[in-house]
């Protein structure tokens, strides 16, 4: 996601300094640095609720309040701006992607983050190409070859070792077991943990690149631009070598290597750029989505009795987090053209945010919408997008978290939240998830 954010300024051309800051930084403190980012202050789900009662638009910037960047970046407040809560609203404007558009995404990061190959921030016919491009290697046929290898790694990397001390911190698990595995997935080579990590504490430091505390505003750039030469000159090393070694495998990096985009091969430069451009979405999304889900598992009485009875609950239980705490709480897209809703006309040119953590509790939809209700109906919700931006990485995080509960609950005899210590609570008010998740067993 995470993609979700706006403009960051990288010139991969020019020499950047590199920075010791960055090569220190570890990547707890940068996940935790980009959870203050877009932690904010007060209620998002009270906020919203009070709007679906009151009113189904919102004439102004709504986020403004909860003191969180949009990924309208540093454009905030330069246009005028829109809110959405309803389902139907929020739903008609993520699928509809040629009056809703994206490209603003990457004006101010523009060629030098992505040369333009940021998914996210594709709209039409290029955006298609791109999404057909990378989509096979996301495929349930494909991941699915993956689970085995996604089950021995958390629990023989994992989980086996932690067994003897009967208490863990989940989030320290959590933060660490989906960056080793999306490097596997995008094919890094699987003996260089550390790297990894590494690679990951310089995503998030690109992912921090905005900020609206003008204060911090010019080192977080300078450090997001820094982070993302560092990450584009290890990437390098992995593709020039895996081309140098016959561009082989089904992983994500042996596909671009072998794909054609408009009518060509890929040169290095570009299967570097799509890489990086991934990256930001796979990691933290997952360990704050397992947040959710763990906390929502051990919080709602008599959930966790039944999913370790029966396994097959796991994926309802997954789905109803995803519907009950999104992990990104709004979109944003620009309007392509002038539109109207509920008699309030939005110029061409206006931001739209759509509350997604508001939809997902629109009552209109949703019998009792704020019970967490694992044998609920399964409709769609919009945790991960929908229409053409819908997130192709959904189906590896699915299993990625269906493993890890299983996992979890296989390995650590009747777990339980730990009593001397503060039980999880899923907060934030633009990235949702848990910081700490602690937990005993015999
Ligand atoms: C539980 C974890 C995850 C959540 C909650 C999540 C959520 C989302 C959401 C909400 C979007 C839509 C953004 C928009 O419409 O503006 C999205 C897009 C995307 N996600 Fe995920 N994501 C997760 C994991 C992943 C993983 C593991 C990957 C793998 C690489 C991934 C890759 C992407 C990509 C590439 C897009 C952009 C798709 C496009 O623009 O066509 N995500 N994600």
């Amino acid at each position: 996601m995470i993609i979700f954010y706006g403009p960051v300024p990288c010139e991969h051309n020019k020499e950047t300094e590199l920075s010791s800051d960055l090569n220190d930084l570890d990547l707890k403190s940068a996940y935790t640095a980009v959870s203050d980012t877009y932690k904010g202050t007060g209620d998002i789900h009270a906020a919203c609720r009070e709007m679906r009662d009151k009113s189904p638009i919102f004439v102004g910037d709504f986020i403004k309040q909860f003191g969180v960047p949009t990924n309208a970046g540093l454009q905030q407040g330069t246009r005028p701006t829109f809110a959405l809560f309803r389902y139907h609203d929020v739903m008609n404007v993520l699928r509809d992607a040629t009056t809703y558009t994206n490209s603003f995404i990457l004006e101010g990061l523009g060629a030098a983050f992505s040369d333009g190959l940021f998914i996210l921030g594709m709209d039409g016919e290029a955006h298609r190409r791109v999404r057909a491009l990378l989509q096979p290697a996301f495929m349930p046929d494909t991941v699915n070859k993956w689970r085995d290898t996604m089950e021995t790694l958390i629990r023989k990397d994992f989980l086996e070792p932690l067994v003897p001390q009967k208490k863990a911190d989940l989030m320290e698990f959590g933060l660490y077991f989906p960056i080793r595995i999306m490097y596997a997935l995008m094919g890094f080579p699987t003996q260089d943990t550390d790297k990894y990590k590494k690679y990951a504490a310089w995503t998030l430091a690109m992912v921090g690149g905005n900020q609206i505390d003008p204060t911090k505003v010019e080192e977080a750039r300078r450090n997001a631009g820094t982070a993302a030469k560092m990450l584009y000159d290890s990437i390098m090393e992995v593709v020039v070598a895996r081309r140098a070694a016959g561009s082989q495998g089904d992983d994500l990096i042996g596909r671009l290597l072998r794909a054609e985009y408009e009518g060509e091969g890929l040169d290095d430069h570009q299967v570097v750029t799509f890489v990086r451009s991934l990256l930001p979405a796979a990691g933290e999304t997952t360990t704050r989505t397992l947040g959710s889900v763990l906390t929502l598992l051990f919080n709602t009485p008599g959930t966790l009795e039944r999913i370790k009875a029966d396994r097959s609950l796991v994926p309802k239980l997954i789905d109803e987090t995803i519907r009950y705490e999104p992990l990104a709480t709004f979109k944003v897209r620009e309007v392509a053209k002038d539109v109207e809703f509920y008699g309030v006309k939005i110029p061409k040119g206006s931001f739209v945010q759509c509350l997604v953590v508001s939809a997902n509790h629109d009552g209109e939809i949703f019998e009792n919408p704020d019970v967490f209700d694992i044998d609920r109906k399964q409709k769609p919700s919009f945790g991960f997008g929908f229409g053409p931006h819908m997130c192709i990485g959904q189906f590896v995080a699915k299993v990625e978290i269906a493993c890890a509960i299983n996992s979890i609950l296989d390995l650590f005899p009747n777990i339980r939240l730990d009593p001397d210590m503060p039980p999880p609570v899923i907060e934030g008010a633009q990235l949702r998830g848990a910081s700490h998740v602690h937990v005993i067993w015999d």
